[in-house]
C-alpha cells in the first residue's frame, strides 16, 4: 500500500459501492489528488476531497439556464472521461436542471418550489446564460417567470451561486455589440439588486469542466469558495495568462510568427500572435490543463488556431477575431531559446522550455494526474491487485 492510501481512512467498500464500473478506487484517489494539485492545495488534501465526495448528504444543487445555448452543459455531459459527469450528476442532488429533468411543465416547477424550501440557505444555484435586463427582462422567461425574477428570487436564497460560462460571468455572446436584450452577468445583477450570495465565475465558452468540477469539489470540502481574483475567478484558474503556459511562446520570445493559416511557419508550429492570438491578454488554464482527455495538443492554439480569448471580458465576442492583441505583460527574455528550422512542430524540450519559464510545473503536474485518470494500463493493473 503506497502512502497516499495509508494516509486515507476513506472505506473502500464505499467508496467502491459509489464508484461502481466506472473508475477503480486507486483512480478515484489519484484523481482527487490531481484536483488538489490542480487548486495549489497540499497533496495530502486530495484525502480530503475524496471524503468529502463520498459524504451521503449530497448537497443540493438547481441549475438555471438564461439566454445560453447550451453549450455549457453539453460540454459537460459530453466529455469522454467518465468522471466528470458522474461526479457531478451523481454526488450532487441536482434538483432542477431544464435540459436534465425527467419532467417537464408543472412537474418541474415543483420540484424546484420543493428543493428551494426544503434547502433554503443551502443549496448551490449554478446559473449558465446572461439575464436580459432589458424592458423589464421579457426576452428570457421559464415557466411564465422572467429569469431576472427568477434568478433574484434563487439566488438570494443559495449559500453560493456558480456563474458557469463567458455568458453568466461577463454577458458573452448575447451581451455583444448592440447587446439588445440587455444581456448583464449574474454578479452585476445581484449588486444591482444588493443580493448579497457570493458568485464564482467560471469564464470560458464553455469552460473547462474540470475548472468547474474543481470549484464544486472545494466548496464540499471546505464550505467555502476557492481564492477568487478581482472578476470573481478562482485563482487556481484563472491566476495566470494563456502567454505564460502556451507551447508556442519560445517562437514568439524569438519573434517566430506564422504569418498565414497554412504556411510554413504555421506548419512548424510557430507562435499564432500575427494570427490574432489572444493569448497575452487571456486569463486561463487552457494549455495546461488541456481538453477532451487525449492528450497534448488538446487546445485551441495546439490544433493552430489561435486563442480567441473566450473566457476573456472585453476580449472574446469583443474584439476582432483576428486583429493583433494587446500583451499585458512584456518580459524581455534571458535567453533565445534554440530552434531548428528544419524540425516541424515544436520539439518535447522547448514545451518543458516554455512549462519551466511560465513557472507552471505545479498546473501542469496537477493536470497530468488529472488526465491520466482512467488509463487503460491503469484500470488494468487495479484489477489484477
Ligand atoms: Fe453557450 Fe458559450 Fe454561453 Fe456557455 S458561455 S452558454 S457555451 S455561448
Ligand atoms: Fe502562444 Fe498565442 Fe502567446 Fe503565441 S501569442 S505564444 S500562440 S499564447
Ligand atoms: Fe478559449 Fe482561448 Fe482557451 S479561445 S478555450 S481561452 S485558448
Amino acid at each position: 500500500m503506497d502512502e497516499f492510501h495509508k494516509k486515507s481512512d476513506i472505506s473502500g467498500d464505499a467508496l467502491d459501492k459509489m464508484l461502481a464500473g466506472d473508475v477503480s478506487r486507486r483512480n478515484f484517489l489519484k484523481f482527487c489528488t490531481g484536483v488538489a494539485v490542480v487548486m495549489g492545495l497540499p497533496f495530502g488534501m486530495g484525502a480530503k476531497i475524496a471524503e468529502a465526495v463520498m459524504n451521503p448528504k449530497r448537497p443540493p444543487v438547481i441549475w438555471l439556464s438564461a439566454q445560453e445555448c447550451t453549450g455549457c452543459t453539453e460540454s459537460l455531459l459530453r466529455t469522454n472521461h467518465p468522471t466528470v459527469d458522474k461526479l457531478i450528476l451523481e454526488l450532487i442532488s441536482l434538483d432542477y436542471h431544464e435540459t436534465l429533468n425527467a419532467g417537464s411543465g408543472r412537474q418541474a416547477e415543483e420540484a424546484l418550489r420543493k428543493s428551494m424550501q426544503e434547502n433554503k440557505g443551502k443549496y448551490i444555484l449554478v446559473v449558465d446564460g446572461s439575464i436580459p435586463v432589458k424592458d423589464g427582462g421579457i426576452y428570457c422567461k421559464i415557466g411564465g417567470k422572467t429569469a431576472l425574477s427568477l434568478l433574484e428570487e434563487q439566488g438570494s436564497q443559495a449559500a453560493a451561486v456558480i456563474a458557469i460560462g463567458s455568458c453568466a460571468s461577463w454577458g458573452g455572446v448575447p451581451s455583444a455589440d448592440p447587446n439588445p436584450t440587455g444581456a448583464t452577468p449574474v454578479h452585476e445583477v445581484f449588486r444591482s439588486k444588493g443580493i448579497k450570495t457570493p458568485v464564482v465565475n467560471i469564464p470560458g465558452c464553455p469552460p473547462n469542466g474540470y475548472n468547474f468540477l474543481s470549484t464544486v469539489l472545494y466548496f464540499l470540502t471546505f464550505k467555502k469558495l476557492p481564492e477568487l481574483d478581482d472578476q470573481g475567478r478562482p485563482k487556481f484558474a484563472y491566476g495566470r495568462i494563456i502567454h505564460e503556459n502556451c507551447e508556442r511562446r519560445p517562437h514568439f520570445d524569438a519573434g517566430r510568427f506564422a504569418m498565414e493559416f497554412g504556411d510554413e511557419g504555421h506548419r512548424k508550429g510557430y507562435c499564432l500572435y500575427k494570427l490574432g492570438c489572444k493569448g497575452p491578454e487571456t486569463f486561463n488554464n487552457c494549455p495546461t490543463l488541456l481538453y477532451c482527455d487525449v492528450g497534448s495538443g488538446a487546445w485551441p492554439v495546439g490544433t493552430g488556431h489561435p486563442c480567441f480569448g473566450c473566457s476573456e471580458k472585453g476580449v472574446g465576442f469583443t474584439a476582432p477575431l483576428h486583429s493583433p492583441s494587446r500583451p499585458l505583460y512584456i518580459t524581455p527574455p534571458s535567453f533565445f531559446t534554440e530552434i531548428y528550422p528544419g524540425k516541424e512542430g515544436v520539439s518535447p524540450g522547448t514545451k518543458a522550455l516554455a512549462a519551466g519559464v511560465a513557472g507552471a510545473a505545479i498546473g501542469a503536474a496537477g493536470a497530468a494526474i488529472v488526465a491520466g485518470l482512467g488509463k487503460k494500463d491503469e484500470d488494468k493493473k487495479d484489477k489484477e491487485e
